[in-house]
C-alpha cells in the first residue's frame, strides 16, 4: 500500500471515531470533578522523604498497648510470628543475602517513612485507617524498636520520622531518575554504565 492511502485508510479509521466520541461525550453525563475535600481525602501517599506527614508524635510505650489491642490477633503477639498470609514483622536484619532471606519491616523496607504510609492506608487490615497520625506513629515507634532499629525511649514524629536509616537503605538498585544522558543502566548494574557510541 503507498502511503498517502495508509494514511487515508487511518484517517477513514479515526474520523468517525472521534466524532463519535465527541457527539457521545456530553450525553452520557458521566462523572464530576471531586470536590477539594475529596482530593485531600484520597491524597495520602507519604514519599520516601516523608515531606506530606502529619503533625503527631508517637511513643513505644503507646505503640506496645496498641499493638497488643489491634494488630497481634494477626500478627502474633511479638511480631516474630509468621502467619498464613504474611511473614512475620520483626527479625531477619542481615538474612537478605543469605539462603533463607526473610523479608520484614526491620529488614527489608529501604525507607522508615514507607511503613508509615503502609500502616496508615492499610492496616489494620479488619478496620483499616482506623489510628489516628499519633497512633500511626506509635505502633510505627513500636515495630522499630523490636527491630532494633530505635531506642525504646525515642519518639517519632514527622521531623525524627525520615531521618531514620533503615538497614537495608542501600540494597536497592538506585532511583531510575539518577540516569545520566549518555548512560544506561541494565537491571543487573548498581551503578549507571556509558553507552557505547557506535562508529
Ligand atoms: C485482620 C488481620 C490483620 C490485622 C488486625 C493487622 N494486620 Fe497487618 N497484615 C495483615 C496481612 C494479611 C498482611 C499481608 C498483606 C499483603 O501481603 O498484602 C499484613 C501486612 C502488614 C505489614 C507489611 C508486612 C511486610 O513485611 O511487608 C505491616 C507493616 C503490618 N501488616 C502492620 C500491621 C499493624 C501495625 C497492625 C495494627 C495496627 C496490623 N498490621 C493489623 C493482616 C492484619
Amino acid at each position: 500500500m503507498k502511503s498517502g492511502s495508509v494514511f487515508l485508510l487511518v484517517m477513514a479509521l479515526l474520523v468517525p471515531l472521534s466524532s463519535a466520541v465527541r457527539a457521545q461525550g456530553p450525553a452520557y453525563q458521566l462523572g464530576r470533578t471531586p470536590t477539594p475535600e475529596e482530593i485531600k481525602a484520597w491524597d495520602i501517599a507519604i514519599g520516601p522523604e516523608g515531606k506530606e506527614l502529619p503533625p503527631g508524635r508517637g511513643t513505644v510505650q503507646e505503640g506496645e498497648k496498641i499493638y497488643a489491642q489491634t494488630c497481634a490477633k494477626c500478627h502474633g503477639p511479638t511480631g516474630t510470628e509468621a502467619k498464613f498470609l504474611h511473614g512475620p514483622l520483626v527479625g531477619g536484619l542481615g538474612s537478605l543475602t543469605t539462603l533463607q532471606p526473610l523479608k520484614t519491616v526491620g529488614s527489608y523496607y529501604p525507607y522508615a517513612t514507607t511503613i508509615w504510609d503502609y500502616v496508615n492506608r492499610s492496616m489494620p487490615l479488619d478496620q483499616v485507617s482506623s489510628l489516628n497520625p499519633d497512633g500511626v506513629y506509635s505502633v510505627v515507634a513500636f515495630l522499630f524498636y523490636r527491630n532494633g532499629i530505635i531506642k525504646e525511649s525515642d519518639t517519632l514524629d514527622a521531623t525524627s520520622l525520615p531521618k531514620i536509616e533503615m538497614p537495608n537503605r542501600n540494597g536497592f538498585f538506585p532511583a531510575r531518575p539518577e540516569w545520566k544522558p549518555g548512560y544506561w543502566q541494565p537491571y543487573f548494574t548498581p551503578q549507571p554504565i556509558p553507552r557505547v557510541k557506535k562508529p
